[in-house]
């Protein structure tokens, strides 16, 4: 007995699963491409049926060779029918995607007409259908297509996008089909709930240190590596949520599937973390510096023959973690801030969580030794409120990461 048999995605429980994909006939079927290819990069096995305008955006070629599975686009096919006919077809997937779904292809699915292969599988179907529309604004805010998709909604259709911007046809507004992007996290959601429990979530990540000019040659920074930061956005993405991670200057590649937005300065950071907002949760993880130059002069400060170092005046630096804690309307449900200690971890820790207004404080031992700044392993103790600090077992930076991920899941009741 297989997986399917078992009633399983394909690859056993939490497994990648298979979709068909429905690709209609818009200019954003050439999105279609990229789409299959990042869906297949997560071990989804992509099967696809084309309209026939479908095919006048992208060849069926192309489709069938990024798939590395037949294409079909045919009903009246003989040798489709002998080899695989329409309602196998339909049913032989976990999920159903139609991408791009055009005004057409919505109408004909509202009121259950089949007159092509694509409509003909989407009547026949009885697995979960999940549309991406894309179409110009006034076709997507026309009472027929408003219509259509409440009658789709009624009927337990699943709709990601339509996003608003600039549309091909030079209009701006609402219409623009969901990026690939978006579209493989729905589908991961729908096919692994279990393993993306933060679905639908917005989080906040700082990460790295602040580097902070004395002049335009010189400045002053820390030791922080940005690698703690940087595993806890990547874990958070993986595990559905919308990252956006605000990353001072650190040797380290971007991680997969996160917003990330590069800043030096601590005021930069600030901006960065603020413009992120609203968020459902922070995790502040950069090393921000505590002070800044007061001037920092726009040439290079020149050493005089025999004359006296320069004295640097430092001012204070913004805190972003309090900040951020201390918003009104668009403070993150649950901020958490680590805490860099050198000794007393929890008596510190608990200070913080206090002076800065956060939820959880994260505590660890930076002192010399401890290996933890710019190392690959960390321990930390999780402080809260009213509660027993929590010491969680050491490991590498992002076996913390998958910690955390599984407590802030449980915070929101995912997990
Ligand atoms: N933090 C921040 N902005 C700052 C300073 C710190 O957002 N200007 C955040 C850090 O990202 C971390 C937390 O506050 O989440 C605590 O940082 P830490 O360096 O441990 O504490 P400090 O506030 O700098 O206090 P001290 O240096 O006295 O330990």
């Amino acid at each position: 007995m297989d997986d399917a048999e078992l009633g399983l995605p394909r690859g056993g429980p939490g497994g990648p699963g298979r979709i068909l994909l429905v690709i209609g006939g818009g200019i954003a079927a050439y999105k279609s491409l990229e789409l299959i290819r990042r869906l297949k990069e997560q071990g989804v096995a992509v099967r696809c049926v084309m309209t026939g305008s479908a095919a006048q955006f992208v060849t069926p070629l192309s489709v069938a060779a990024v798939s590395v599975e037949k294409v079909y686009s045919e009903l009246f096919s003989l040798t489709d029918e002998a080899e695989m006919g329409h309602i196998r077809l339909s049913r032989e997937a976990d999920l159903v995607v139609v991408a791009p779904a055009t005004a057409n292809l919505l109408a004909k699915m509202a009121h259950g007409i089949a007159d092509d292969l694509a409509s003909t599988v989407l009547l026949a179907t009885d697995k979960p259908v999940l549309v991406a529309p894309a179409m110009n604004p006034m076709m997507w805010n026309h009472a027929a297509t408003r219509r259509n998709v409440r009658m789709l909604a009624q009927d337990g259709i699943g709709f990601i996008g339509p996003n608003a911007g600039d549309m091909a046809c030079g209009e701006v507004g609402s219409g623009r089909m969901a990026e690939p992007a978006e579209i493989v996290s729905a589908v991961l959601a729908r096919l692994r709930p279990a393993a993306r429990p933060l679905h639908g979530l917005r989080a906040l990540v700082t990460s790295g240190p602040t580097r902070e000019a004395i002049d335009p040659v010189r400045f002053i920074m820390n030791h922080s590596s940005g690698k703690q930061g940087h595993a806890i956005a990547e874990a958070l993405a993986r595990a559905g949520a919308e990252v956006t991670l605000v990353s001072g200057p650190v040797a380290l590649a971007d991680p997969a599937g996160v917003r990330v937005v590069k800043v030096e300065s601590a005021e930069e950071m600030l901006a960065g973390a603020l413009a992120a907002l609203p968020a459902d949760f922070a995790v502040m993880a950069a090393a921000v510096a505590d002070w800044r130059p007061e001037a920092v002069p726009d040439h290079k400060i020149k050493k005089e023959p025999g004359g006296a170092p320069p004295a640097i005046r430092l001012v204070e630096n913004p805190d972003i973690l309090m900040t951020v804690s201390r918003q009104n309307d668009k403070r993150p449900r649950l901020v958490i801030g680590f805490a860099a200690e050198t000794e007393n971890l929890v008596e510190h820790g608990s200070a913080k969580l206090q002076r800065k207004g956060c939820d959880w404080i994260l505590a660890n031992d930076v002192s010399a030794g401890s290996g933890t700044f710019g190392g690959d392993r960390n321990r930390v103790t999780l402080i809260r409120a009213g509660a027993e600090p929590e010491a969680w077992p050491g490991g590498s930076k992002a076996e913390v990461a998958a910690t955390l991920v599984r407590r802030i899941a449980r915070e929101f009741g995912r997990g």
